[in-house]
Parts: structure tokens; sequence; C-alpha cells
């Protein structure tokens, strides 16, 4: 094969708003360069706004965001929570070091997301927590999970690491359940480097979570000037965002506006471009479910089966352009094994992890390059 001399399209890009600089060197002169400093409290204020008004707490990552979750709900060794067998590991790990025991749960054909129909089979005395993940920012069916959650009185906490921007008849994705998390990782939309951010939609658990964030300390009463010295009080550990990324992300904040639209244009021109190659191929493209709105975090094709996923694969890069794979099921890793994982009957995961692939979207990616990866994978047909 000949080597391609065309430009080099990779994966993802992470964008970097005009006024990064001039931010981070606010922060860096400031002074203030820890947690929950100046510019914490500013993309605090602003992802507030964005999820009606629930706490936010900055935290290094999803991970960590998920982890302090399990935390604040106090998840101990016996109980049992219930993720989805395609997603990330954080999804998982973050109760399993608490002592949770992660319980696989099938995803459903069309969204990818946590299929409600095989959720309740999964529920037994020692389930605490559901955690659905809105894969790719599109929402999963939270009308039926939070019924059969409330049905059994168990917590919900959505794993959003996509779905900053997402909504579900308007409302936003990380407000149904009483806690969230987001990523902001250079692979997301709104990105600082690393970094995530843990939502509570129950004030009554805001004091729990200001604990677990500062070390189990209740420094953050000290800070507020109700106590005159703070102490070790409960279970915590380290979750905080540094003052210096939280400045990079609120300039990436600022413009998320400029980046939101043509990132969802982007991802329209995928969507509608690829429509008359993908039902000639056997194809599926994503599947919007009525009344959600996403935030184009990402765009991903089905392909018939893993042979024809690989191939594409090679013909996109044999042409320069990088494209990817994604999660694998977990209830299939070693650690999934070890927690029972194959007892979990999961066919429609492991399709995906052999089906799907990602093509290029980010917020530099312009038309015209878009366009090569159209024809490159409209022209792959026809070889
Ligand atoms: C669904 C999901 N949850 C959690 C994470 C972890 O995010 P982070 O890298 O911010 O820890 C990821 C990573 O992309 C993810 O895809």
């Amino acid at each position: 094969m000949m080597a391609s001399t065309a430009t080099h399209i990779p994966f993802h890009k992470p964008f970097c708003a005009s006024t990064c600089q001039r931010h981070l060197g606010a922060a860096l002169q400031s002074g203030k360069w820890a947690g929950n400093g100046p510019y914490a409290q500013k993309c605090r204020t602003r992802l507030s706004e964005l999820f009606h008004g629930a706490s936010v707490f900055l935290t290094p990552s999803c991970t960590a965001a998920l982890e302090m979750a399990a935390c604040v709900l106090e998840i101990k060794p016996g109980d049992e929570v219930i993720v989805p067998s395609f997603t990330f590991v954080s999804s998982a790990s973050g109760f399993a070091l608490f002592g949770a025991r992660p319980i696989f749960v099938d995803v459903d054909a069309r969204s990818l997301n946590l299929d409600p129909e095989r959720l309740e089979a999964a529920i037994t005395p020692r389930t605490r927590a559901i955690v659905p993940v809105h894969y790719a920012g599109v929402a999963c069916d939270m009308d039926s999970i939070m019924e059969i959650a409330a049905r059994h009185r168990l917590e919900v906490v959505e794993d959003n690491a996509h779905g900053l921007f997402g909504t579900l008849r308007g409302r936003s994705l990380g407000s149904f359940g009483s806690l969230s998390t987001l990523s902001f990782h250079e692979t997301k939309n709104v990105s600082c480097g690393e970094g995530g951010a843990l939502i509570l939609n129950r004030p009554d658990l805001v004091e729990r979570a200001e604990i677990a964030q500062e070390k189990g300390t209740n420094r953050s009463r000290f800070l507020m000037g109700l106590i005159d010295k703070y102490t070790w009080v409960a279970p915590g550990s380290s979750y905080l965002l540094s003052d210096l990324n939280a400045a990079l992300l609120w300039a990436n904040l600022e413009e998320m506006d400029r980046v939101q639209a043509h990132r969802l244009a982007l991802w329209n021109r995928y969507q509608e471009g690829l429509a008359d190659w993908c039902r000639a191929n056997g194809v599926d493209q994503p599947h919007i479910p009525a009344g959600a709105e996403h935030p184009a975090h990402l765009y991903y094709l089905l392909l018939p089966d893993l042979e024809s996923r690989q191939q594409l694969m090679l013909h996109l890069r044999s042409q320069n352009v990088q494209a990817a794979y994604h999660y694998q099921p977990l209830h299939l890793s070693p650690m999934g094994l070890a927690y029972g994982g194959a007892e979990a009957d999961c066919p429609v995961s492991v399709q995906a992890a052999n089906r799907l692939i990602r093509l290029p979207l980010y917020a530099d990616l312009k038309f015209e390059e878009q366009d090569r990866i159209l024809d490159m994978i409209q022209s792959w047909s026809q070889a």
C-alpha cells in the first residue's frame, strides 16, 4: 500500500480558547493555585446555572468525582452497584474502590445506554445504586430508570462524562439522579486537560461532600468561620481541582457556545452525509430518542461486524485519518471477571465493542477536512 501524502487528520485535538493564556496568567499571578480558588468559584457558579441550581464540586477527574460520589453515599463492602458493561472503567471502579461489587447489565442496541428492561432483574437486597451512562451525551431512558430506582429505593448516580449540555425534554442530563459526574479530560467538549465535577442534586448531601472533598476534614466549615479549627471527621480524600486548571476550564466555558455550534454542525454533516451510504452498507448510525438534545460529543458508526470495522479503520488510516474504537465490555475485563462478570449476559455490549468506530470530531476540525473523511468512507463501499 502506498503511503498517503494527504495531511493528517487526528481523531482528536483539545480546544484551547483564545483567552486560555490570559486566564492562566491571571491564575498564576494570583498566587491562589489550590482548589476552590477564584476561578473554581466562577466555574462552579456557571455550572450550577446549567444544572438548575445544583451544588457543584470541581474534582481532578470524572473518575475522582465517581469515587467522591461513592464516598458521599457511604458505599461499603457488601453493597452492589449496577453499571452498564459498555462503559469506561471508572463507572465501576469508583464504587469498587469503596468495596462495592459492580453488577454488569447490558445496553440497549439502539442507544447503547443501560437497558431498563434488563435492569430490574439485576436488583438484589444488596443493591445500593444504579449508574446510568449517557453514552455520547445522548440521554438514557431516565423515566424508566428513575421509576425503577424509586420503587426499589436506590440511588441514581449519572455518569455524565460525555453529556455536558445534553438535555432530555429541556432538563439537563446530570440533574435526574441524586448525584452526577462530569469529565473535563482533554477529549471532552469543555476541557482543562484533566478535570471533572460532582453535581449534587440533593442539598442534604452537601456537607458530606464538602468533607469528602477536603480529605475527610471539616475544613469547609472552618473556612466559612463556623468553627475555630478543623479536624478529621469522616472518610474522604483530596478531590480538589487546582485553580490553574480551573482557569483553563473557565476560559473554555466562556467560548462554549461557539464550540458547541460548530460541533453540532459537524455532527449533523456526518449524520446526513452518511445516511444513504449507511443504509446501503448495513451500517447503523446513532439514534437520538424523541425529546433528547445531545451535545455532539462524539460521532460513531456501527459497522456490520468486527472485520468490516477493522477494514474501515485501516482504510482511513491509509489516507492519514485517525479513527478510534471505544469501550471493551467491562464484564469480560480481568477485574470484571473477578467480580463475577462471567455470569453477566451482555451480548449487545460485546457487539458494540466490536462494531463501533468513532470519527474525528473536534472544535478545530474544518468542513473541508470533514468532506475528505466523508468522501473516503463513501469510496470505501465501492472498493
Ligand atoms: C463514561 C465515562 N465515565 C468516566 C470517564 C472518566 O473520565 P476522566 O478521564 O475525567 O476520569 C470516562 C472517560 O472518558 C467515560 O467515558
